[in-house]
């Protein structure tokens, strides 16, 4: 597939058909993945493959129970009715795929950033300064998975909503605080075909200083 064609043709799948990603397409998947650019070449991911139902399901639980914590907090009924409306899909459809690719953050030593809080600048600062390179370099992996997903003939979805949970993910899946998942990408043969979602125009986006 021609690359301009997978970037176009690309969008988030939601419903996958109950058929098996073989080992092999996932493989070839997290590939792409991993000749991503990073900042450095650090390289600050790891991936785990999900395909256990039960843990699956777990996982899911843990959200909708997290989102049930976060819904006396909404600032008003419709962030609350939408937060529900969340719990039951946009956060936790991950639960119906054959399989979930977890995308960890792992290892980014910002030694620049160290520097510049020597030098005084706050967190925020640098946050402005050098946004986050390491998770930048991991955003970078995710989308060549969505394309490499998309070119194999499988439906994916980016989805950092059920990192609510991200404690309780913690717990499940057996990993501290020297990482985190930054996202799900549940793995599929789509059962839908959604219309792409509109964009911005490029003109809208784009300037020129010559
Ligand atoms: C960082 C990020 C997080 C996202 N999290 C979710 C999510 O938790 N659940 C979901 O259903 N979609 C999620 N999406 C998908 C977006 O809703 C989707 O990319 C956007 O609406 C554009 O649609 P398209 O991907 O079909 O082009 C996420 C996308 C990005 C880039």
């Amino acid at each position: 597939m021609d690359l301009f064609d997978a970037i176009a043709g690309r969008t988030s799948i939601r419903r996958f058909k109950d058929r098996p990603v073989p080992d092999g397409d996932i493989r070839k998947i997290i590939d792409a993945g991993r000749l991503a650019p990073s900042a450095n070449n650090t390289q600050p991911w790891s991936f785990l493959v999900i395909k256990d139902k039960a843990l699956l399901a777990a996982m899911a639980r843990a959200v909708r129970e997290q989102v049930d914590r976060m819904v006396p907090y909404a600032e008003d009924d419709r962030q609350a009715q939408r937060l529900t409306a969340y719990k039951g899909t946009y956060y936790t459809f991950f639960e119906k795929a054959p399989v979930v690719i977890a995308v960890f953050m792992e290892g980014y030593d910002a030694g620049t950033d160290k520097l510049l809080a020597r030098m005084g600048y706050s967190a925020d600062d640098i946050r402005r300064l050098r946004p986050l390179p390491g998770l930048q370099s991991v955003a970078a992996a995710i989308e060549h998975m969505l394309l490499a997903c998309h070119a194999l003939g499988y439906g994916s979805c980016w989805m950092t909503g059920p990192l609510v949970a991200q404690e309780a993910f913690e717990k499940l899946l057996g990993y501290g605080k020297e990482k985190f998942i930054a996202a799900l990408l549940p793995v599929g043969v789509p059962d839908e075909d959604p219309q792409a979602r509109p964009r911005k125009g490029l003109d809208e986006i784009m300037r020129i200083k010559a």
